[in-house]
């Protein structure tokens, strides 16, 4: 498959003074499934943002589906075909579901997208029914978005980013904040996509996901680079890397009247880590 997005030693600074990411070299195929996986602040929502064209490379350069992104293209107000391609063809799931809600009824942020493609009406409402239906939030139709729950809401922006088809999914968090059976049903909706030749990349914190719903797996480190890219089954299994990437800890507690020593994914309840 083709090379979609690639990345060559992207380093990335907020305000020239945060470093977020440093020398990132990464390829991702069409039709991939990728995870990012790494602790608070090593970088993966701004790997996301670089990936989206959203945040341009403080240095080092970012292609994407063979064109050199580069941030006049994207910012300016003049039509660029690129741009369009570019828009239709790639989605983003924000961490913070806030940030990409905006319109006053639930159908009406779903529609945003297909309108914006030149859709006829009768063809968006039948892609909005759709879509509705598909993530199960036909009854939230006329609400109004900012007066959901969380879980809601991040149905509702997963469910605009689907609206368009786009081939390229790009996730922050999907799972996070989601109750058990929502997070079981999205990681088999993106089971299904991924069979359906999506590429779908997913940063997340939510380690026990990983193999579920990616083949591959980049773990950032604190020092925001790459420190490993690997098969997610793998890194899944690499208790030192998990370790040394702070994604695990070791942590004592009780069993009846017995302390043992227990590996803990970083985020999750009292889980084993394998290894
Ligand atoms: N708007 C901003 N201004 C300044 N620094 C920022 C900004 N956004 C992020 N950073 C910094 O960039 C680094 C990477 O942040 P990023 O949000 O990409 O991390 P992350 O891996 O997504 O973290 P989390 O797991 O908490 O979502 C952090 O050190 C963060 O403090
Ligand atoms: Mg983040």
């Amino acid at each position: 498959m083709p090379i979609i997005f690639d990345l060559k030693d992207v380093s990335y600074s907020y305000l020239g003074k945060f470093e977020a990411l440093k020398e990132i070299n990464l390829q991702i195929s069409q039709g991939e499934q990728v995870s990012f996986i790494g602790t608070n602040g090593s970088g993966k929502s701004t790997l996301l943002s670089i990936i989206d064209a959203l945040l341009f490379p403080t240095s080092g350069e970012f292609f994407a589906f063979g064109k050199l992104v580069e941030e006049a293209v994207f910012d300016s107000l003049a039509e660029s075909e690129f741009r369009t391609f570019f828009r239709k063809k790639v989605a983003f799931v924000f961490q913070n579901s806030d940030v990409q809600l905006f319109s006053s009824t639930v159908f009406d942020e779903i529609a945003f997208g297909p309108l914006q493609l030149g859709m006829t009406q009768e063809e968006v409402a039948e892609r909005v029914e759709d879509v509705m239906g598909l993530i199960e939030i036909s009854k939230l139709k006329d609400r109004a978005p900012h007066t959901l729950s969380g879980g809601e809401k991040k149905k509702v922006c997963i469910a605009s980013a689907l609206a368009t088809n786009p081939d390229v999914l790009l996730l922050d968090e999907p799972t996070a904040g989601l109750d058990p059976r929502t997070q079981l049903w999205l990681i088999e909706l993106f089971q299904e996509l991924g069979k359906a030749g999506k590429t779908i990349v997913i940063a997340t914190h939510d380690l026990d996901t990983v193999e579920h719903i990616s083949k591959r797996a980049v773990v950032m480190g604190e020092d925001h680079t790459i420190k490993a890219d690997r098969s997610a089954c793998d890194v899944i299994g690499d208790l030192d890397l998990l370790l040394a990437a702070n994604l695990t800890h070791k942590h004592m507690h009780r069993h009846g009247s017995v302390y043992q020593e227990h590996y803990h994914p970083q985020y999750q309840g009292h889980k084993r880590a394998k290894g």
